[in-house]
């Protein structure tokens, strides 16, 4: 047999070449490997990692990279080592790992610190032995299908303390009741666990965490989303570190213990969405002195808010909504300097809004007092809150005007003053908004012709819209309970709704530069002429309500052109004429087109006779189709641009 020869012909000097390459190439390894903190890989560990990885059902590609022939310390994905070549620390998230974690395999690696199996689809239970290893101080396993009980390692011999610290639960489907037993005291280093979004019961589990160790280091517990019931513990008290405490979401019942107030250390606390009562003591509350988010909304709570909040110097976001709290606003609220959120919407609160000073509120973001019995007119001081992004004052007993003041709010993005008893006409410098995208005043007394200002909303008119659609937004929270899901509706619709006043005039031609406009609301007013054909721009609408006005005319045929537009409504006015066939137009029942006697087509019963004429454009819809093209023209000339817009669009319809 002749021998492969393994190189081609070579010269000499090519040789040499090749043999100097390798060298220096064998010095950089030698040096590199002084210089890498990790030793080669310890044989125990590397049998003990493919073992874990034996018990995976689907390995998300890790077989490519962990082969029994290479150093695991350098070659395996997700695997560090400390010098000594113990495997210290095991990254996975997301890697598509399906199937058990396999409870010896890990237990054997004796020096691993972290562990983060995060966002993967493990199932099967969490090996109690994870929890009691002497060597791990953090444990990530949220995000996986994880289920049954929670098992806690047999009860430990007095006197050990196990190191971990980090212990991450959350988003799995664990149930049963949280284990209680003597445990928890041998693991007496946690400073943070988070079981929240599962589907624990029975009571919080307070005392085990906290009264184990009398210096117990919890210092983040989160229980939220979960079905903890039964009362809050008075155990809590001993909870002396914790600084983020939150049960969001679970079924509590009862009052709120005082010993709560003892824990001075907690800084965001939540309790909201569950069936709590009673009244929020303000001599209590203030003794919380670093409380920054509290968040007790959604409960059955009574009672006023306290003179005495004021005393709580480092408050941001105040969360009070949907409970039965009543009373005046305390003055003292506008000594709360830092505050950038205030809640509270669904309650039964009253008195004068302007009691409380907003002056010293620079920081204030989001002002939502919607549905209380709130009174007198919107308060000047509300004028030096710069950063104002969102004022929700809608169903109040609101009067007088919209105060010209506001046209400082340059930042303002949200407007909502509906449900009021607002009179005055609408102020022409509305378009100084340039932030406003959502205006409702719908509801009130307003008065006068639409200012063609109106039509030159700088955010309504742009494209930008879409660009600002990821401003995260938070006022609004749905809930579909039965999923237990919570759509933060992070970003609201380009709405324009002055339903329901007393506008009079017509529909100003410009209306046709609102182009970023998906929701437009001036039913139930005075207003009268045609429709402007130029309403066809509004490419984005979804909805459209010009309902119980005096409008007359045809209906612009090129409204059938409004591809996305889902609820529709022109009934109650005296326009005449064929409906538009064939289009958009034709998705609406009568219940769109009722109330116009001159109005003609095969949905309305009323007009048979009369034939529609599909195809012959009127000279108001010419108009338009040539807007239409000229257009497309544009936008085939920008069309990555209008591309771009599309896609951001349709991420928005499918939220
Ligand atoms: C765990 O370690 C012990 C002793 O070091 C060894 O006997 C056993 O085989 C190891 N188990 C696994 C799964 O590697
Ligand atoms: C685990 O990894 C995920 C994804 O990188 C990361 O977000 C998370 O913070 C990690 N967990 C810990 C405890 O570091
Ligand atoms: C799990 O909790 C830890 C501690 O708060 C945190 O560092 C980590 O980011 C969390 N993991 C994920 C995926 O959020
Ligand atoms: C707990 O985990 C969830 C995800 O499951 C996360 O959204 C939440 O922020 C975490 N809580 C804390 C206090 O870090
Ligand atoms: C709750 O867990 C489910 C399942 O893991 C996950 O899809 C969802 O995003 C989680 N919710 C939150 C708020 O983290
Ligand atoms: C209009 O507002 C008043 C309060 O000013 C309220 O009682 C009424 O229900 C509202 N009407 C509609 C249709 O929302």
């Amino acid at each position: 047999m002749k021998p492969i020869p393994l190189l081609p012909s070579m010269t000499n000097r090519n040789i040499r070449f090749c043999i100097l390459y390798i060298a220096v190439f064998a010095v950089v390894l030698l040096l590199l490997s002084f210089v890498s903190p990790a030793g080669s890989c310890s044989e125990q560990d590397s049998r003990s990692l493919l073992q874990f990885l034996a018990g995976l059902s689907q390995d998300g590609g890790l077989t490519t990279s962990w082969r029994p022939d290479v150093d695991c310390c350098t070659a395996w994905e997700g695997v560090s080592c400390g010098r000594d070549g113990m495997v210290t620390k095991v990254s996975l998230p997301s890697r598509g790992l399906h199937g058990c974690i396999s409870p010896l395999s890990v237990a054997n690696l004796t020096s691993l610190t972290h562990l983060n199996l995060s966002d993967n689809a493990l199932s099967g239970s969490l090996p109690p032995e994870l929890m009691s290893s002497l060597s791990l101080l953090v444990i990530d396993v949220s995000f996986n299908h994880l289920d049954g009980v929670l098992l806690l390692p047999w009860p430990m011999n007095t006197g050990l303390k196990l190191p971990l610290q980090v212990l991450n639960i959350s988003s799995n489907r664990f149930a049963g009741e949280f284990p209680s037993n003597l445990s928890w005291n041998a693991i007496a280093n946690l400073v943070m666990l988070n079981a929240s979004n599962n589907s624990f019961t029975g009571e919080m589990p307070i005392a085990p965490l906290c009264n184990g160790s009398p210096s117990s280091s919890l210092a983040v517990l989160d229980l939220s989303d979960n079905r903890f019931n039964g009362e809050v513990s008075p155990e809590i008290a001993s909870c002396s570190m914790l600084k983020v405490l939150n049960v969001a979401h679970n079924k509590l019942t009862g009052i709120l213990p005082i010993k709560l107030f003892d824990v001075t250390s907690l800084e965001h606390l939540s309790f909201a969405d569950n069936d709590l009562q009673g009244e929020i003591d303000g001599a209590h509350i203030t003794k919380l002195t670093n409380l920054v988010t509290p968040d007790l909304g959604e409960n059955s709570f009574h009672g006023e808010i306290s003179e005495s909040i004021g005393q709580l110097k480092k408050l941001e976001e105040l969360r009070l909504d949907n409970n039965y709290m009543s009373g005046d606003l305390p003055s003292s609220l506008g000594n709360c300097t830092c505050l950038t959120t205030i809640d509270l919407k669904i309650n039964k609160f009253s008195g004068d809004l302007g009691k409380v000073d907003f002056t010293s509120l620079h920081n204030l973001k989001i002002l939502d007092v919607m549905r209380n019995i709130f009174s007198g007119v919107i308060p000047e001081s509300i004028y030096s809150c710069k950063n104002l992004t969102a004022l929700r004052i809608s169903s109040n007993h609101m009067h007088g005007k919209i105060p010209v003041w506001l046209a400082k709010l340059k930042k303002l993005k949200v407007l909502d003053l509906s449900n009021n008893q607002l009179t005055s006409p609408m102020p022409s410098w509305i378009n100084s908004l340039s932030n406003l995208f959502y205006l409702d005043v719908s509801n009130n007394s307003l008065t006068g012709n639409i200012p063609v200002t109106l039509m030159a909303m700088p955010m309504l008119e742009s494209d930008n819209y879409e660009a600002h659609l990821t401003r995260l937004f938070d006022l609004p929270v749905y809930r579909i309970s039965a999923l237990r899901q919570y759509l933060a509706l992070t970003s609201f619709p380009a709405l324009l709704n002055i339903s329901t006043n007393k506008f009079t005039g017509v529909i100003p031609q410009d209306i046709g530069q609102l182009s970023a406009l998906s929701q437009l609301d001036f039913s139930r007013n005075k207003l009268h002429g045609e429709i402007p054909p130029a309403i066809c721009n509004l490419t984005k609408l979804q909805v459209l309500d010009l309902s119980s006005n005096y409008l007359t005319g045809p209906i612009p045929e090129a409204l059938n052109k409004l591809n996305f537009l889902s609820e529709f409504n022109i009934s109650n006015n005296d326009l005449e004429g064929p409906i538009p066939t064939g289009g958009q137009m034709s998705t609406f029942s009568s219940s769109s087109f009722v109330g116009n006697p001159k109005l003609c087509g095969s949905i309305l019963a009323n007009c048979n006779s009369v034939k529609a004429a599909p195809t012959v454009l009127t000279t108001s819809g010419k108009q338009c189709s040539s807007e239409v093209i000229s257009v497309i023209a544009f936008g085939v000339f920008f069309g990555v641009g209008v591309l771009y817009d599309q896609l951001v669009l349709s991420n928005y319809l499918d939220m």
